[in-house]
This record gives C-alpha cells, sequence and structure tokens, in this order.
C-alpha cells in the first residue's frame, strides 16, 4: 500500500533567502495529496527536495525508516528510484521518440533485456493512453500528450511515490479533466503515493485526499481535503475559492493599510461554495484511500458549506455506487 513520507521541520534557504521554513506534513501511504500556494513560494523547490534533488538545510524526510538528508550520495541514488517525478514541461529529451524516452530509466537504471524493456513501456504507454505515438518525437505531438509521455516515462520503474509539479500547467479545461482523471485511475492502479502540485483550483478540490497550502515561507496548514474546503482561515480560504479578499495580494503580502482598507470597503467573503464529491476511478471500483463524503466534518464536528456532498448520501452506503455518476469511456486510452 505505497509508502508514507513524513516531512518533520523541514527548512530550506538559498543563501539568505528563505524558500521555506519549518514545514512538517505527512503524505499518506497511498492517499493523493496536492500542495498549493502562491508561484515563488518554493513548491518545486519542496518536489525537488523530496526527491534529493535539492538538499534542505534542516530537517528530515522519513521514507521506509531512512532520513533521505542523511543519507550518502550512494544510498540516495538507491532512494530515489522510489521516486517517478513528472517535470513542468514534460522534460522529454527531444531528439528522442516517445518509445526511447519512456524507455530511458529502463535502460539507464536496470539491467533489463530488450524485449522485457519492450513489454514494460508498451504497458506504461498503454496506461497512459499513447499506444500507436512510439515513434513521434516530443515535438510532433500535444502539449497534452508530452505530458503522458513524461507520465509513462515517471512510471517505468514502478514507483512508490509519485510527485506532479503542475501536471495541468498549459492544457486546456478538457484535457486537465482526462489528465485528472487518468490521475485518478494510476492511483488506483498503482497503489503508489502521490503529491501533485497545482494552481488548478477544481483540481484542487475534488482530485486530492488531503491538501497543503504553502504561503510566505510556511505550510500554512495540511490536512484532509474536507479539513481545508471547510476552514475559515483567511489565506486558505482565499486560495482554495479564488478570491482577490485576503491576505495574499497582486504580487506580494498585502500590508496591514492594505488589509484595513480592504476592510473598509466591506468586501464581504461570503459563504464557501460547496464541497464537491471527489474524482473517481473510471472502472467503477473506489478509491484507494476511500472515505465517506462528509466524514471527515462529521468526525469533527465541523458543518460543512451548504449543498454540499451533493450527489452522493453523506451516511455509510451499503451500496456505494447507486448514486456515483457513471463514466462509461475508456478515458485514460483516448488520444489527445
Ligand atoms: N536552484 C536555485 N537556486 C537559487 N534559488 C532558487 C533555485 N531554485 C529556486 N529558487 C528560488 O526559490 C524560490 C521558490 O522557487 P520555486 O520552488 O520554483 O517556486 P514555485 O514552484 O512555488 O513557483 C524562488 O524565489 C526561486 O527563485
Ligand atoms: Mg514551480
Amino acid at each position: 500500500m505505497g509508502v508514507a513520507v513524513a516531512v518533520e521541520d523541514l527548512s530550506k534557504y538559498f543563501g539568505k533567502q528563505v524558500v521555506w521554513e519549518g514545514v512538517t506534513l505527512t503524505l499518506p501511504a497511498g492517499e493523493i495529496s496536492v500542495l498549493l500556494g502562491p508561484s515563488g513560494t518554493g513548491k518545486s523547490v519542496f518536489l525537488k527536495t523530496l526527491v534529493g534533488l535539492l538538499r534542505p538545510d534542516r530537517g528530515s524526510i522519513w521514507i521506509n525508516d531512512q532520513d533521505l538528508p542523511r543519507l550518502s550520495e550512494r544510498e540516495l541514488y538507491a532512494t530515489r528510484r522510489l521516486f517517478g517525478v513528472l517535470f513542468q514541461d514534460g522534460a522529454l529529451f527531444g531528439s528522442m521518440n516517445i518509445y526511447d524516452n519512456v524507455a530511458f530509466p529502463l535502460r539507464e537504471h536496470t539491467k533489463k533485456s530488450e524485449s522485457q524493456v519492450r513489454e514494460i513501456v508498451t504497458e506504461k504507454l498503454e496506461m497512459v493512453g499513447l499506444t500507436g505515438a512510439e515513434k513521434k518525437l516530443p515535438g510532433e505531438i500535444s502539449g497534452g500528450m508530452r505530458k503522458r509521455a513524461g507520465l509513462a516515462r515517471a512510471l517505468v520503474l514502478d514507483p512508490e511515490i509519485i510527485l506532479f509539479d503542475e501536471p495541468d500547467s498549459g492544457l486546456d479545461p478538457v484535457r486537465t479533466a482526462y489528465l485528472n482523471q487518468l490521475i485518478i485511475d494510476l492511483n488506483q492502479q498503482t497503489d503508489a503515493t502521490f503529491l501533485i502540485v497545482t494552481h488548478d483550483i477544481n483540481t484542487a478540490r475534488t482530485v486530492p485526499d488531503n491538501i497543503g497550502l504553502l504561503h510566505h515561507g510556511h505550510l500554512a496548514m495540511f490536512g484532509p481535503r474536507e479539513m481545508l474546503l471547510s476552514s475559515n482561515e483567511p489565506v486558505v480560504r482565499q486560495f482554495l475559492n479564488a478570491q482577490r479578499v485576503g491576505p495574499i495580494g497582486m504580487s506580494e503580502e498585502k500590508d496591514d493599510a492594505d488589509l484595513q482598507e480592504e476592510a473598509r470597503s466591506g468586501e464581504e467573503l461570503g459563504q464557501l461554495p460547496p464541497i464537491p464529491i471527489q474524482l473517481q476511478p473510471s472502472d467503477g471500483r473506489s478509491r484507494r484511500a476511500e472515505r465517506t463524503p462528509g466524514q471527515w466534518c462529521r468526525e469533527n464536528g465541523v458543518e460543512p458549506p451548504p449543498g454540499s456532498f451533493e450527489g452522493r448520501r453523506a451516511d455509510p452506503d451499503p451500496d456505494p455506487w447507486d448514486d456515483r455518476p457513471t463514466i462509461t469511456l475508456p478515458v485514460v486510452r483516448r488520444p489527445a
């Protein structure tokens, strides 16, 4: 069931610049977590620190009883194989066709024969819906297909942890919806622990089991999706609901004068929008980390915003499928 990643009091500086300090969170094994935050708050630096491409200045990253920052280069090299990473631009080699791009980590890190490589590459390309695109160069396919090729390459070493850096950047809303469905389906099929950095509020609201928010050099909050979507903490509320009212300004923090002016202008926050139900795997099975809609709110005595979890009963359901939307298309196989 995947592996948990426990981050303890992690800090990263570049010279005098604080990227973030004192970050503590646990990515639960096999669950999907989303990391949000304004641009430049160090989300990409956080992912690179997790995989060991950057060293933190303080703190621990525990995986399988190993503290990553304390490992030697050689131990770290081995531990890195637990990770699959989808970088922002897909990071494909432009002169290699899709097949060779996806085969690359296998040829580099394993002693598999070419026929074994073929079997694995074919399987992963099928998982991401790219069968038939093997001979294409990255420049000859759409942005959405490049992301999926990058994802297939991230999958070939059967990672326990998959990190996605803005997988939806540059994609239109329809492609984003397909990609999100693919992510849910892969999580169901692979069992791995997922961390997704995104700016897409709809993704953040419907895809993850957990949400974290980096803001102003700190982790403002990390926890179950329902906790953040019902939170009235100003930064969390502003970000998850894409509001102008709140502590985050156009280019930097609003100062006290700005905030007082905002309070005077009487712009209202209003009611939180309803918490949507989570996106479900397209094969009709339940998510790995399935929780009853509203469970966290009930267990913690939090009244969810009116209209939350529409389309699902809030109580444990003997037949959990009867009121779920049916998805009939084999979504993961559709070409972009
Ligand atoms: N290798 C690096 N050396 C120095 N500064 C860096 C490096 N990588 C990122 N930064 C700085 O760290 C901050 C966070 O960057 P980043 O993680 O890319 O933000 P985000 O992904 O949240 O938009 C930025 O100010 C960026 O300029
Ligand atoms: Mg980034």
